[in-house]
Parts: C-alpha cells; structure tokens; sequence
C-alpha cells in the first residue's frame, strides 16, 4: 500500500531536478553545447522551483520544430543557437515580444538585434567564426598552416576539413554567409564548390568538426572560434585561425515561442537569461562566448571580438526568411550533391 502510494504521488507531482516539487512547467529548446544546457536547466530549477523539460538541438532543427509546431506548441523558449534562425522567426510571427527588464543593460549588438526584430528575439551571447586545426596532425602530415579562407581550398587539404551542415547547423549557415558576404554570392558559392572538394563530412551540429579535430579524426575544423578555445582549455592541441580575409560572428539568441502554454514561466527564464550572474556561469561549462549584459564577466578565455577582423554581418539580410531559405536551397542544389 505504502508503495503504491508513493508511486501514485510521483506520478500525480511532477518533481524538479533537485527532488523538490514542481512549482509550474517550462519547455525548453537549447541550441548551444549540452553542458550549458544542462547547467542553465538545473540552475533555473533550483532558483524557481519550476520543472524543466529540456531538448538540445542544432539552430537550423530547432527551427523547424518550431516552425513545424506553429499550430500547436510545445516548445514556451528557445534558448542559443545562432541568431539568424531566431530572426527568422521573429519574421514568420513564430515568436512573441518581450522586453525583459534587463533590456537596457545590454550590449549594442543584443539590443540591436531585439530592436530589429520588434522583442521578439533578443541577444544572449555573440562569438567569432573561424578555423582550428589539430597543430599534431597538421605536422604529421607535414600540410602547411592555413591562414585564411582561400586557404582552405587548396587541394593539398583534400579529405582534411570538416564542417557542418547549415540546414541543421547556424554555424554553417554563418559560415555559408560569411562567404557569400566576404565574396559575393558568385564567388562564394564558387568557393563553397572548391571547399566542397576538400570536407570530410557535413556534420549535424556546429560545433562537431572542432571536436573530431581534437580527438583526431579530422585535421581541420570550421567552427566557433569559442568552441576551438573549449577543445584548447580542454588540453587538445588544437590551434584556433581568426582568417586573414575577415569572418563573420553570431548573436546567439533567445525567442519566446508565440502561444507557449507556460508563458510566465518562459518569461522567467528570459530574466533569469539576461541577468549577469547567470550569463557569468558559462564558463563552468567551458562556454568562451561574449555575454550580452554588459555587468557579466566576460571569461579571460573569450576571443574577443576586437582583436578580430570582423566583417559587417548583415543579419537584417541573412537572417530574413527568404534570402535564409534562399542560400540554403542553393547550397543544397549546388554545393551538397557534388562528388567529391
Ligand atoms: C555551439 C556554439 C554556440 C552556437 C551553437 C550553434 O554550441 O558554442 O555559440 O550558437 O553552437 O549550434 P549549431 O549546432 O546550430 O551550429
């Protein structure tokens, strides 16, 4: 009897990460690495006693869930992720506004981009592209070191290079518009062509590539130059590439999702995101991006973005619904099905 109750209570509750009962629900999509994921999850749980559902997918995919569950969300926010996909969002009336009260402690590229999207996104962290590369391998195949984009299309590095897909991933769809930025869209789906020739394999998520080049299983890797600090922190020998040409960055972001069935919980959790002491936890997670409030510590380990040639990322552009939809389109027509 004394069991069956129990197990009637633990089925009747819902109980949080800490064991506690749940005070309220909260669906979460996360688009950066797992383990800040997990410790925004079991951070937020703690502080507010709200059970926390929680799923890790790439940019891309998690727009198209969201985007899939227009009529019936599941999801209440998305957390991370590059931002063009969230701008996307905000142009499909897939995300609500919401001015958190923190909005006027932010850092111009965060608020920009809430601006520009009417508060139904808003910048949480920003982070450089680039290239690392694994130094051992790199000598042990005795290639030389690449220093720029170009570089990278060298047949010399035909089978050494990885990046990831930019349907599934924003990183790759950065990259992707970096190119076309850098070069023009001619010249840049001319290069993806040549790269093309080079790539192992178009991964999944982002920031994949830097962690088979730690792990050796590929000598190149197109990623957050963040992500490669990670892997360098981390003890692998991986040296991190800010190209010579100049390369794009992200606002990572975060949307509340129109018609989310726990709205007062969702714009919990924007507060408790945009606040200075929980954006300063991420680097207990190794997490090395620039944070958006401007009283969060930026971790000494950030690459920081005025030591790097940035270009002027148009994310009015590439983050609109149809030059987004565009470029990927072609990318997959053109640049996909090629052989290798
Ligand atoms: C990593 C980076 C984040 C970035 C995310 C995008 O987690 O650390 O800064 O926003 O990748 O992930 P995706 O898989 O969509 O490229």
């Amino acid at each position: 009897m004394k069991r069956f109750s129990v197990l009637a209570l633990a089925l009747a509750t819902s109980l949080t990460a800490t064991g506690t009962l749940a005070k309220g629900r909260l669906n979460v999509l996360c688009s950066t690495d797992t383990e800040w994921c997990k410790l925004m999850e079991t951070t937020f749980e703690k502080e507010t006693g709200i059970k926390v559902s929680l799923v890790r997918k790439s940019s891309g995919e998690a727009f198209a869930q969201v985007r899939a569950e227009k009529r019936n969300p599941k999801i209440d926010i998305w957390w991370g992720g590059t931002g063009d996909p969230h701008l996307q969002a905000a142009a499909e009336g897939l995300t609500q506004s919401y001015k958190a009260d923190a909005s006027g402690e932010l850092l111009d590229w965060a608020s920009r981009q809430a601006q520009q999207a009417d508060y139904k996104t808003v910048g949480i962290y920003a982070g450089a592209l680039g290239f690392g590369y694994n130094e051992d391998l790199l000598k042990k195949k005795n290639l030389p070191a690449p220093k720029c984009w170009k570089d990278l299309t060298n047949p010399i590095y035909k089978g050494e290079i990885q990046v990831a897909n930019p349907n599934s991933s924003g990183t790759a769809y950065t990259a992707l518009a970096t190119v076309v930025q850098l070069f023009g869209e001619k010249e840049g789906f001319e290069y993806l062509t040549d790269l093309h020739k080079n790539i192992n394999q178009y991964t999944k998520s982002g920031s994949a590539p830097i962690k088979s080049a730690a792990r050796g299983e590929t000598t190149i890797g197109i990623t957050f130059m963040h992500d490669m600090i990670k892997q360098v922190k981390k003890g692998f020998p991986i040296k991190v590439v800010a190209p010579c040409e100049g390369t794009g960055y992200e606002v990572g972001s975060m949307s509340i999702i129109k018609g989310a069935r726990n709205l007062a919980s969702a714009q919990k959790w924007a507060e408790f995101a945009l606040r200075p002491d929980i954006q300063s936890l991420s680097s207990e997670v190794k997490a090395y991006q620039v944070p958006s409030n401007k009283t969060a510590d930026v971790p000494p380990e950030a690459p920081r973005l005025s030591d790097v040639k940035l270009i002027d990322y148009d994310f009015a552009t590439y983050g609109s619904s149809d030059v987004r939809k565009r470029l990927l389109k072609r990318w997959d027509d053109e640049i996909k099905s090629l052989p290798r």
